[in-house]
């Protein structure tokens, strides 16, 4: 077991990285990740489960070539706007355009989601968005101003998840509260502008689940994935389904009229399963066998530490464990008991 303390400086370009509340996402962790990865010889890497994006991002400062993904489509949204992309910027004529433009009435995010979250102005907004986004022929520039809205819907929203409909017992009257979701996307386009960077290593981002991964050259698989709750569940799209939805125009998603939230259906993980956890993990690493591999993993999770060394080592020979203590700061873990954790980085050469 190694507990690495040596601090080794970041490249200066990840402070521009816009920070985003995301459960899981591994901001606080970076400079302790960064620590391990320069122990690692590679020069490209497949980040299968990007979520907010942050590890991906630190790759490609780092001048890594990196292959981003996720299932959902929202983290693949951001991370084609600020991995893959290496010049565009929401230009002012577009977000003028998109703050200037008359808003429409009975589009499908306000007839949805009407005095269940945000304001009705604000829904129209996102309504009205969509009618002015497609215009501009730069998928890049489109993707980034996806990035700017995703960003302001998780920012207004009280605690950043979508689990129950608003209310006024969340307000307690921050700034991010307050502002309307047109002031949010103003700021936040300068924000996710402001991160662009050119990289000489080309950076690629794609919607797909881990196992329907086909391009499975690299020097590095870095696995995130979520972590398996001895009790609670781990569920993303009940969480951040308005994202999700936000950021497709809830085009082609299944909305549970039963959920007082609108739920979309939650597509199929086999990372929900206690029962099926080791098989699974055991199915990810032969996936990946022909790579380095470094998975994030958390002590308060299943499979336990000694179960997941044994599986790496099944395939690799040299099996390490970096560790460092943890407390969750994110919202959504209530229940008190778990916030002290010890997160792993289990590194397979
Ligand atoms: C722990 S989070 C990743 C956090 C990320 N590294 C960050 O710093 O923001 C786990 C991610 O796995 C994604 N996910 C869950 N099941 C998946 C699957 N079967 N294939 C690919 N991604 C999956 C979730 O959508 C979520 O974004």
């Amino acid at each position: 077991m190694v507990e690495t303390t040596q601090k080794i400086e970041i490249p200066a370009q990840f402070d521009k990285y816009p920070r985003m509340r995301f459960m899981g996402n591994k901001y606080k962790l970076i400079p302790w990740l960064n620590s391990i990865f320069q122990k690692i010889e590679f020069q490209s890497v497949i980040d299968p489960f990007s979520g907010s994006g942050t590890v991906s991002y630190l790759f490609k400062t780092l001048g890594k070539s990196v292959k981003s993904s996720d299932f959902l489509n929202f983290p693949n949204v951001i991370s084609k706007g600020l991995v893959e992309n290496n010049y565009s910027i929401v230009s002012q004529e577009l977000i003028d355009r998109i703050l200037n433009t008359k808003s429409i009435h009975n589009g499908f995010a306000f007839n949805t989601y009407k005095d269940i979250f945000f304001s009705h102005e604000d829904l129209k907004f996102i309504d009205t968005f969509w009618t002015i986004i497609n215009s501009s022929e730069d998928d890049y520039e489109v993707s980034l101003a996806k990035t700017a809205l995703i960003r302001s819907c998780a920012k207004k929203q009280p605690r950043g998840v979508f689990t129950v409909a608003s209310s006024d017992k969340y307000d307690d009257g921050r700034r991010d509260l307050m502002l309307t979701l047109k002031e949010h996307f103003n700021e936040q386009c300068e924000v996710v502008n402001n991160a662009i960077f050119h990289s000489e290593e080309v950076c690629t981002s794609q919607k797909s689940d881990v196992f329907n991964h086909e391009d499975l050259e690299s020097d590095l698989v870095y696995l995130d994935p979520p972590y398996i709750p001895k009790e609670n569940d781990n569920c993303y799209m009940k969480r951040y389904h308005f994202l999700e939805g936000v950021s497709c125009n809830w085009r082609g998603q299944e909305i549970m009229e039963t959920s007082k939230v609108r739920k979309i259906k939650k597509p199929y993980t086999a990372f929900s399963y206690k029962r099926t956890a080791v098989q699974t993990f055991d199915n990810l690493f032969q996936k990946f066998r022909n790579s380095k591999i470094a998975l994030s993993y958390s002590s308060n999770s299943i499979p336990s530490l000694n179960i997941l060394v044994d599986l790496l080592s099944k395939y690799k020979s040299n099996v390490e464990v970096f560790q460092v203590d943890y407390t969750y700061s994110f919202g959504n873990h209530e229940n008190a008991k778990i916030n002290e954790a010890k997160e792993f980085l289990i590194l397979g050469q």
